[in-house]
């Protein structure tokens, strides 16, 4: 017998979840096309492709749970997404920086909702193949915010950036 509080919980985490990789999916090409340096380029479009799986990971646990989402929004993604909306920095080093800063609280902020939601699904005995489905986008997840913390740190300012005279 499933504790209901609990199991609803669990649902609701799902479905903002679900909501999040689908607004975020929304999203990545246009800071595709604002970005500069090259390795976040590259991430993005192959985050596009990650994300993309990752919503299609979330339809498998729907379908093994045998629930529909019933279309909860995640108001904390959708401010966290507006936040980053039309972004606009003097150079493209600085622009760089303020897209890597806009993701990486998403990406802080999916990781805290997929740890969550791991370990619910194991206190409520669910599905091992949904824990599984969960854990992997949970560990892409952290690779993502690993990748994006090493191009930050690479990021080239001097030749983009203005120097600022004190
Ligand atoms: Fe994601």
């Amino acid at each position: 017998m499933k504790n209901h509080g609990l199991y609803q919980l669990f649902i609701e985490e799902l479905e903002e979840a679900f909501d999040a990789e689908r607004e975020m999916h929304r999203c990545i090409s246009g800071w595709a096309h604002q970005a500069s340096s090259a390795e976040l380029k590259q991430f993005l479009h192959k985050h596009q492709k990650e994300t993309d799986t990752q919503v299609k990971r979330l339809d498998k646990v729907f379908s093994l749970l045998h629930i529909h989402a019933e279309g909860k929004v995640s108001e904390t993604m959708r401010g966290l997404l507006r936040e980053s909306e039309d972004e606009k920095r003097e150079s493209p080093g600085t622009l760089d920086a303020a897209i890597i800063c806009s993701i990486l609280k998403i990406k802080h902020y999916e990781m805290a909702s997929y740890r969550t939601l791991i370990g619910l699904a194991r206190h409520l005995h669910l599905d091992a193949q949904v824990v599984d489905l969960l854990t992997t986008i949970w560990n892409e997840e952290k690779s993502a915010d690993a990748v994006l913390f090493k191009i930050i740190e690479g990021l080239n300012f001097e030749s983009s950036d203005q120097v600022v005279n004190q």
